[in-house]
């Protein structure tokens, strides 16, 4: 069918204020409408018509790759949301960008995902969209797209491909990768031979989706849906159960909506929706580098969150959902259990029950709504906890004027008040070559000091927090020790173990200074990290100090990684993607 009005009419009569559908951000030739004619000329090479694209353009991002198993079932999801997104009258329109999965992302997936980020911002921006479903999963995945989201200021709402189903081991469930760790644990110490730690490792992951522990991308997700920012119930729903399907396919038909209303990002990202975020982070047990992606996330939102009020909320906020590493359960548990509701309505106390959500509703109705299941043993009431304050604390202390992370809910208690002797590793390649050495001078009792594995001195933060237990000590049965880095620990991980230490040791921090056989304090109750070394001699090690990182060498994406990442309080976004600071503080306590 023929057009009824002609290319330069239809660009004069729609593009006035706010171009919609196709007509939007057009490539520029200096001629509006013989950009819209080429522009409509090539995609009906794919076979659209006129009236196909007339319909609102709803973005769908193909984040599926072979490399990224977390992302398997992003075919079917990418159909659902497709369905949804006809059935409501839009058009969807499917576009790649890149796709990040933790074990195939060198150096790290975290040095990736500004990448992913700024790929997936422009994308959304260049192309015309009138909303976008962000699919997403993997660790940093869903944080890049709800980044990107917040600077494009297109109507954006993620659906997460969801977590894998638990593995079977000798009558034990098995968990990626709380139980890879420990199984590798077992491994070096001796206790799981050659033949049964490769039967185990095929046991690990048994299906698509992601980590199904409380690790970043079950954190992610529950907190992106604490955000408003996706479906309610969408966050726990197993990767391979057709319920994600469904929610897939609401989650296209609410992109439509989000089109038609133009509701950005912004409109759902406010102060209260962080403090939500923060809230359930805590209550969930959840991953410390969730605090890291929620700040870079809030920065971009022009929202400033203060680690200290974090901390604060933590002391109130109890853990209360039974997951490995904190708990016992896997996410397949928690969705039977009712999901993310089931906690959003034991934390009521601690919410902003007015703060929006994509899907029209307040968070408080969605609570309202929803059907408590008074039989479910997942998740605690505040009254009996699975541990009594939130999952993280933050410290400060001469080591970390800028503050550093502990995951309190899951280290060994005694550990928690500590002093011990350093044992300085000076980068990952000098941990690699001597942690397992027969002669290594290391005692059960010390603190395992890990330098350079920070934003910029890995380069891209590791997590390599989980230093290993000595191999000599781990055969005497040592489970866990104080450990101490610049790096970030996968939230799977279990230990006494601080992470985020900032300024980083490469940046000029005082973990940088740090020298074998100095007296180092933990107090967490106090929350404070200390190196117990007088201030001349700090003064005299540093005036020695040489920085470990030149980017003259360097070129492409390394050297703009190198130059601008900032440090984990500000959320390691590049410094040129921040929003001038106003000054806005998140209100994490009503
Ligand atoms: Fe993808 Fe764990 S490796 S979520």
């Amino acid at each position: 069918m023929q057009r009824a009005l002609p290319f330069h009419k239809l660009i004069m009569t729609n593009s006035k204020d706010d171009p919609k559908g196709i007509q939007r951000g057009l490539t520029q030739y200096g001629d509006a409408g013989f950009s819209l004619f080429l522009r409509k000329a090539f995609i009906k090479a794919a076979g659209y018509s006129d009236e196909a694209l007339d319909r609102p353009i709803i973005g769908v991002t193909n984040t599926g790759s072979e490399f990224n198993p977390c992302h398997g079932n992003v075919p079917q999801i990418i159909e659902a949301v497709k369905r949804g997104v006809m059935q409501a009258g839009g058009m969807p329109i499917v576009f790649p960008t890149i796709s990040i999965h933790e074990s195939f992302a060198h150096p790290t997936s975290m040095y990736l995902r500004n990448l992913m980020a700024l790929d997936t911002e422009e994308m959304m921006r260049a192309q015309p969209c009138d909303a976008v479903v962000l699919i997403g999963g993997c660790d940093k995945t869903i944080p890049a797209q709800l980044m990107a989201a917040a600077s494009a200021g297109v109507p954006a709402v993620v659906i997460p491909t969801g977590p894998m189903m638990t593995g079977h081991h000798k009558g034990e469930r098995l968990g990626a990768c709380t139980d890879c760790r420990r199984y590798w644990g077992k491994y070096r110490a001796g206790e799981v031979d050659d033949k049964e730690i490769w039967e185990i490792n095929a046991k690990l992951a048994p299906t698509v989706g992601t980590c199904m522990v409380m690790g970043t991308a079950s954190t992610m997700a529950l907190t992106t849906e604490a955000l408003g920012m996706s479906l309610s119930g969408s966050a726990a729903i197993p990767a391979v159960a057709s319920e994600r399907l469904r929610s897939s396919e609401d989650t296209g038909r609410i992109a439509v909506t989000l089109a038609r209303n133009r509701v950005t990002p912004l409109d759902i990202m406010t102060p209260k929706a962080f403090s939500n975020a923060l809230a359930v982070l805590h209550a969930i047990g959840g991953s410390t580098n969730a605090l890291i992606h929620l700040t870079a996330v809030a920065a971009r939102c022009g929202i400033k969150i203060d680690l200290d009020a974090f901390d604060q909320l933590g002391r109130k906020v109890p853990v209360l959902v039974d997951l490995k590493p904190s708990g016992a359960h896997y996410m397949e548990h928690l969705h039977e259990a009712g999901g993310l509701n089931a906690v959003l309505r034991e934390l009521k106390p601690w919410l902003h029950l007015d703060a929006p959500t994509v899907d029209g509703r307040t968070l408080g109705e969605i609570i309202e709504a929803s059907e408590p299941d008074p039989t479910q043993t997942v998740v605690k009431t505040v009254a009996d906890p699975i541990y009594p304050t939130g999952g993280l604390a933050v410290l400060h202390g001469n080591l970390a004027p800028d503050g550093a992370l502990i995951k309190h809910s899951s280290a060994t208690q005694s550990l928690l008040q500590h002093t011990g002797r350093a044992v300085v590793f000076e980068s990952l390649e000098d941990l690699a070559l001597r942690i397992d050495d027969p002669d290594l001078d290391v005692k059960a009792d010390d603190v395992l000091v890990l330098k350079n594995a920070g934003p910029k001195g890995a380069p891209g933060m590791p997590e390599a927090g989980y230093l290993p237990i000595p191999r000599k000590l781990a055969q005497q049965g040592v489970k866990d020790m104080v450990r101490i880095s610049d790096a970030r620990m996968s939230g799977t991980a279990f230990g006494a173990i601080v992470l985020h230490i900032a300024p980083e040791s490469a940046a000029g921090g005082p973990l940088g200074l740090v020298h074998n056989g100095d007296l180092i304090r933990l107090d967490t109750q106090a929350r404070s990290i200390d190196l117990l070394v007088d201030d001349a001699e700090l003064a005299r090690r540093r005036a020695a100090w040489q920085p470990p990182v030149s980017t003259t060498k360097e070129r492409g994406y390394r050297k703009l990684y190198l130059e601008h990442v900032t440090q984990a309080e500000t959320g390691c976004d590049f410094d040129f993607m921040l929003p001038e600071a106003d000054g806005r503080v998140a209100p994490v306590l009503r």
